[in-house]
């Protein structure tokens, strides 16, 4: 909605719709009245100004797509910048994107300091359609306007007003609307014709065509595989040519093509998904974040500083918790707080921090080496090495240490949360909080609730996530909880491929060319791949461990891969031993190691495997395919409440490509009786020596019932969400 008023001679249209006076429907057809009625008012000048501390934070998305959508923006704007009566906008809180287009179209703009404006279009996989990929450059020149409108990012109204594009920043708490009346007496005898930015030439147009190659050369590295960047860049430049009519053409032919993307669809879905994990629920019960209050968690605690604990400790801080960290020994103690200052330093570099705020933090993180000084702690996450014994016996520590009523949660990848909930007093208050490496930077938590988890334990730690700005999704347990225990089956279906003819360089190419930042080998590579052989030592079913033949002789059997272990053997650990999947003769470029097609292709030659060519059509439905398998049997166990859930996992958690929109959205784009098909496909082929890829009970359920149906149709079908026991139900 919009408020039309007079104020002595000066019309005010007010937006008012929501908390961020979003441009839906009733906002543009009140702003519409709003100038009418301004014009026949007679009034000196407008101001459009916005309720609730906000200007606007731009278009509603949920009309994208919507044909009939009455009073477009573009032409709105256009005739508000047509106009002969000085329109000024009067700018607080938010102008994004469409509101940001909105106060482009004034005649002018008044700013208070806290203002936020940009165009975060390009996250949704649009460009800019009202105009502003014409206005902007037209007021601030292509390089700056690129730079807006390409990377999407946030800026302040001091950011704007060295462009040249806010005319007054007024200091933040002043009454912006005050200061735009007062401002309207400083410019009533200004010619309009000099303030419409369509009016304008960009200044730097005669270098357009070197200005979108340096844009291009940035997004085509940092943005791989993404067509909306590009778009922005080629919508911008064509301001440099022609007239702003021409150039609005463009704008709308390109806006055309990315509403009707691929890409486009599944950043919209990625947003919302990203926004309703956080209405989480605990499936088959009536546990959800409704009903359950979380408590207040005043003071923190980190056990074990090695890779993870760092980085979480990093978490408290910034969710404005004072933490308190324990080592094993003295040393290990003082190396954590010297790296964890480190961060903090790097923080303040980068200017995520000021000097006072990294001060704070310092002061509000202190090491320990006797858990008795952990008693009044509210929240504690144990970080020590992946052994359930040891992970035991700091339990039962914690146990005997902490209040009655703190929280004991465990930052383990995959061990069994109720396992070390029966050692404590507490298993009530025991919880799984699993964070990603680097854990101050990635921004999934993986929250694992156990039988016994309550429902306030679990509304805490999903708090305390929203406090730590991650991406927080709840999940149940199992082994390897949703993350993980998809990621188990990935790693093994790349090795599977190599033995039947894919090298590490072309399963990775496929990966990375579908938008994954890196290829599983790779990746393999910068974790270690000797962390996976200790642990299948410790199984002993390294290669080496089983009986003679047991690995050639593989009919009817598991099939066990033993490629990484032979590598191990030979020392390549990955990137810290300068060679494991790639060689690395200098820094962090993988090369294709001779070494390591000869162990495979001798390997190939000792169980007979075919080694022909596996193009790589075939590497991505297996990579992505056995994904989605595994992803419907977690949807089935009830472990993830929904498909949305097990997407965030994986686009937060292990850089799946947003623009695709996570495994489940793929299934979804594709269609599940296809998806099926290609399932039942390779299973046929593999029998159960690959049990992973026997077709999910669930997709086959669906597609018997439902035949293609959509995403929110799914959950329907979950054994974990039926009411009647399984059975009765097949
Ligand atoms: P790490 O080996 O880097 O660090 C473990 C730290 O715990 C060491 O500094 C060690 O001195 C300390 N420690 C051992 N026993 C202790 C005790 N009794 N009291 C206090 N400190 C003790 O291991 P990392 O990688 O940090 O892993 C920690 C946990 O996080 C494991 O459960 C792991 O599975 C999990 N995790 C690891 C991820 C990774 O990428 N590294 C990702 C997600 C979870």
């Amino acid at each position: 909605m919009a408020k039309y008023s007079v104020n002595g001679d000066i019309g005010v249209i007010r937006l008012s719709y929501g908390a961020l006076n979003v441009l839906g429907t009733p906002t543009r057809t009140g702003i519409r009245k709003g100038l009418i009625r301004a014009k026949s008012d007679r009034v000196q000048a407008i101001v459009v100004c916005g309720d609730n501390g906000n200007f606007s934070a731009g278009a509603d998305i949920t009309e994208f797509g919507n044909k009939s959508m009455e009073e477009p923006l573009a032409e709105l704007l256009d005739d508000i910048e047509k106009t002969t009566i000085p329109v000024i906008a009067a700018i607080n809180g938010y102008a994004l994107g469409g509101g940001f287009e909105l106060a482009l179209a004034c005649h002018f703009r008044v700013a208070s300091t806290s203002a936020v404006m940009g165009f975060p279009e390009v996250k949704l996989g649009i460009i800019p359609g009202a105009g502003g990929t014409q206005r902007f450059p037209r007021l601030v020149g292509l390089d700056a306007a690129m730079e807006w409108v390409t990377y999407g990012k946030h800026y302040s109204a001091s950011d704007a007003a060295k462009l040249g594009a806010v005319d007054r920043v007024v200091p933040e708490g002043s009454d912006v609307f005050a200061e735009a009346k007062s401002f309207v007496n400083t410019i009533l005898r200004k010619p309009l014709i000099t303030r419409r930015a369509r009016d304008q030439v960009p200044p730097d147009a005669s270098r357009a065509e070197e200005i979108a190659n340096k844009y291009l050369t940035v997004v085509r590295q940092k943005s791989r595989g993404q067509h909306c960047p590009v778009d922005c860049i080629q919508a911008v430049k064509s301001a440099a040519f022609g007239s702003f009519e021409v150039g609005m053409k463009t704008e709308q032919h390109i806006l055309k093509d990315s509403m009707a993307s691929g890409q486009r669809k599944a950043l919209t879905y990625s947003f919302f998904a990203e926004r309703t994990v956080k209405k989480w629920k605990v499936p088959s019960t009536d546990i959800d974040w409704k009903n359950s209050r979380a408590k207040n968690i005043k003071l923190g605690a980190v056990v074990g500083l090695g890779t993870m604990g760092r980085g979480m400790a990093i978490n408290f801080l910034i969710a404005g918790i004072p933490v308190i960290v324990t080592e094993m020994n003295e040393k290990f103690l003082e190396s954590g707080l010297k790296s964890i200052r480190g961060i903090i330093d790097d923080m303040q570099r980068r200017g995520q921090i000021t000097a006072s705020q990294n001060a704070t933090m310092k002061r509000s993180v202190s090491g320990t080496l006797d858990y008795s000084r952990l008693k009044d702690v509210d929240l504690v996450i144990e970080a020590v090495f992946e052994d359930i014994r040891l992970k035991t016996k700091v339990f039962k520590a914690l146990d005997k240490a902490c209040k009655p009523d703190a929280i004991l949660a465990t930052n383990t990848s995959a061990q069994n949360v109720d396992d070390l909930a029966a050692v404590t007093q507490r298993p009530d208050k025991v919880m799984g909080m699993h964070f990603f490496a680097p854990a101050n930077l990635m921004r999934l938590l993986e929250n694992v609730y156990g039988t016994k988890t309550s429902a306030e334990t679990i509304a805490t730690c999903m708090d305390i996530g929203k406090r730590m700005r991650k991406v927080t999704v709840l999940v149940g347990n199992c082994y390897g909880f949703v993350g993980n225990r998809m990621y188990f089956n990935y790693v093994n279906e790349a090795q599977y491929l190599l033995e039947e003819g894919a090298s590490p360089t072309e399963i990775d190419k496929a990966l990375i060319d579908y938008g994954f930042a890196m290829g599983t080998f790779q990746v393999g590579d910068l974790s270690g791949i000797d962390i996976g052989y200790r642990l299948r030592m410790a199984m002993g079913i390294t290669a080496k461990q089983q009986p003679p033949g047991a690995i050639e002789n593989r009919r009817g059997g598991f099939r066990y891969c033993p490629l990484g272990d032979y590598l191990c053997e030979k020392g390549r650990y990955g990137l810290k031993t300068n060679k494991g999947w790639y060689d690395y003769p200098s820094g962090r470029t993988p090369h294709t190691s001779p070494e390591v097609m000869k162990i495979i292709e001798d390997y190939r030659q000792r169980v007979g495997a075919a080694g022909s060519r596996v193009d790589a059509q075939e590497v991505l439905d297996r990579m992505l395919l056995c994904l989605v398998n595994e992803g419907f049997r977690i949807l089935n166990d009830g472990i993830a409440a929904s498909p949305l859930d097990i997407d965030m996992v994986w686009v937060h958690g292990y850089a799946y490509p947003k623009h695709a929109g996570g495994p489940m959205f793929y299934a979804h784009t594709i269609g599940l009786p296809k998806v099926l098909d290609r399932i039942r496909a390779i299973y046929n082929r593999f029998g159960d020596s690959v049990p992973v890829w026997q077709p999910s009970e669930m997709l086959v359920r669906l597609v018997r019932d439902h035949g293609n149906p959509d995403m929110s149709t799914w959950m329907e079908s979950s054994t974990a969400f039926l009411k009647r026991p399984v059975a009765s139900n097949l």
